[in-house]
């Protein structure tokens, strides 16, 4: 009797134990993610004996992913647009600058300690695959003869999500916006990505003060578009130091690329209503710009 019921204890105790962590844990192998065949795959033909002994599982598809994120660029940007029309080439190209900016998200994922940042990257990872395949369904041109390893790369971005997601729920406070990308504005309305030195320098207008660049639409600035100005200013600026591009109120109807290798480049507006941007081509906004440029208002 007193053995049985040692032994009821340590059932109940065992299973506490395994639905504890069947609620908390993190999927640990690859029949817990959306797509198990493109993890095993991928899992089985591309990590070597001493990764699995060393990376933990959400490593280890990270990596996998990081892998085919690096080819999946290397694909795009080798191919031969010879053949191509005009519009496939736009698509392509796009494509290019997109997957190089996957590869990227993917590599800084990899190197954070934060879900909840890891998340987000992995989301614009995502949307860059969807802004690439919009890009032909925009010209109505067929998807179907896109290469099938780009579409293995977004399942795999999708089961990183999965594997990350466990990580970064504790957190619970940052909501996420409908198109994945995390929003976390802080009390003061900037991103909480904007330093608290950079919001001090756009609360007191001495960045408008001390710009690099203006740009004013009635001449009397520096340049007439943004786009001129960013053009410029990458020519300008000697190594990756802060540069300030001011733009004076006006309605920019301007689709604004910025690059990653034009990081740390800040804009500064005429405040919310005064100065604003719009673009017509949904390629440009979203992960692209936001990760890499801040754009502040003057109060
Ligand atoms: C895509 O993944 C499948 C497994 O789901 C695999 O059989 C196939 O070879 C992969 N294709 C490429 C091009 O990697
Ligand atoms: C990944 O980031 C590291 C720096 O953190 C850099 O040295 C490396 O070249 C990057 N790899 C790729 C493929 O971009
Ligand atoms: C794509 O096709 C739709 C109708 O099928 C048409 O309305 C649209 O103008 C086309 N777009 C382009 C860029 O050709």
């Amino acid at each position: 009797m007193h053995k049985l019921s040692q032994l009821q204890l340590f059932i109940a105790q065992f299973l506490t134990l395994l639905l504890g962590l069947v609620h908390a844990a993190p999927p640990t192998s690859c029949s817990q993610t959306p797509f198990p065949e493109v993890c095993i795959h991928f899992l089985d033909t591309a990590v070597n004996l001493e990764e699995i002994t060393k990376l933990s599982f959400r490593d280890l598809v990270l990596k996998v992913t990081m892998d085919q994120a690096v080819r999946a660029h290397h694909l795009v940007s080798t191919m031969d647009f010879g053949s191509f029309d005009e519009r496939a080439k736009l698509a392509w190209t796009d494509c290019q600058e997109l997957y190089e900016d996957s590869v990227h998200q993917l590599n800084r994922s990899m190197s954070s300690n934060d879900p909840v940042d890891t998340q987000t990257w992995l989301s614009a990872a995502i949307a860059n695959h969807q802004t690439c395949q919009n890009g032909f369904i925009d010209f109505n041109m067929s998807f179907y003869n896109l290469p099938s390893m780009l579409g293995n790369f977004s399942k795999l971005v999708r089961n990183s999500l999965a594997i990350n997601k466990a990580a970064a729920a504790p957190t619970g406070l940052r909501s996420i916006k409908s198109d994945g990308r995390a929003r976390r504005l802080l009390s003061d309305g900037f991103p909480e990505w904007v330093s608290s030195a950079d919001r001090k320098l756009l609360q007191t207008g001495e960045a408008a003060a001390g710009a690099d660049l203006v740009v004013a639409q009635d001449g009397s600035g520096n340049f007439k578009t943004i786009t001129d100005a960013l053009d410029a200013a990458t020519k300008m600026r000697s190594g990756s130091k802060r540069f300030i591009i001011h733009v004076k109120k006006g309605v920019y109807n301007e689709n604004i690329k910025v690059k990653k290798t034009m990081r740390n480049i800040m804009f500064v507006g005429d405040g919310i209503s005064a100065t604003v941007v719009t673009g017509s081509k949904n390629q440009q906004d979203g992960s692209t710009t936001f990760s890499s440029a801040t754009f502040g208002k003057v109060h």
